[in-house]
């Protein structure tokens, strides 16, 4: 019983056993084959996207998703009036995430390439664009910028998957991608 010292109390001593050995070797060469395929997944799966890492200023931050929504707002969605910002293509959009919001909407078109800023104002918060399955963290003080070119036109929904406190999960965002 584990109460009681252990007989033998240089037990690290003892020969490794081969089923031991075994399980070590397997486990070891799991480890390998998973760090491998994050290497191999990049390039050949489709949600991980090559981003880019600054520094920022939440509050600069704000400011520049502010004024971009100031110059592209389109319409406003739901009770909240939620700005719908449609960019010009070829831009820098700004989405941005607080406590517990994705701020503004964006709606973008299908075919034309964006960069894509992603940062918090507060906490650390998870972009989890749905059904794609693409996901970033998000983190105050840094901000993420992914080039891309929506393939799909539709409704996307865009989920916090880092818990962020009691309000996480209405934490609820969108991107609309619209053909043109
Ligand atoms: Cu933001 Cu969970």
């Amino acid at each position: 019983m584990a109460i009681f010292p252990p007989e033998n109390r240089v037990w690290w001593n003892e020969p490794l056993h081969r089923p031991e050995i075994i399980w070590i070797t397997v486990a070891f060469l799991w480890g390998l084959v998973m760090f491998f395929t994050m290497i191999y997944w990049h390039f050949s799966g489709q949600q991980n996207l090559s981003n880019e890492a600054y520094r920022i200023f939440p509050e600069v931050y704000a400011e520049r998703t502010e004024a971009m929504a100031e110059k592209y707002t389109v319409r406003t969605e739901t009770n909240l009036d939620i700005p719908v910002v449609h960019p010009k293509p070829g831009t820098d959009v700004y989405m941005l995430a607080r406590l517990w919001e994705w701020w503004p909407i964006l709606e973008l078109e299908k075919g034309q390439e964006y960069r894509l800023h992603l940062s918090s104002l507060d906490w650390q918060h998870g972009f989890s664009l749905q059904p794609t399955n693409i996901n970033v963290q998000v983190h105050p003080g840094y901000e993420m910028v992914m080039t891309i070119t929506p393939t799909q036109a539709g409704e996307f929904g865009v989920v916090c998957n880092e818990f962020c406190g009691i309000g996480h999960h209405t934490m609820v965002g969108k991107i609309i991608v619209v053909d043109k």
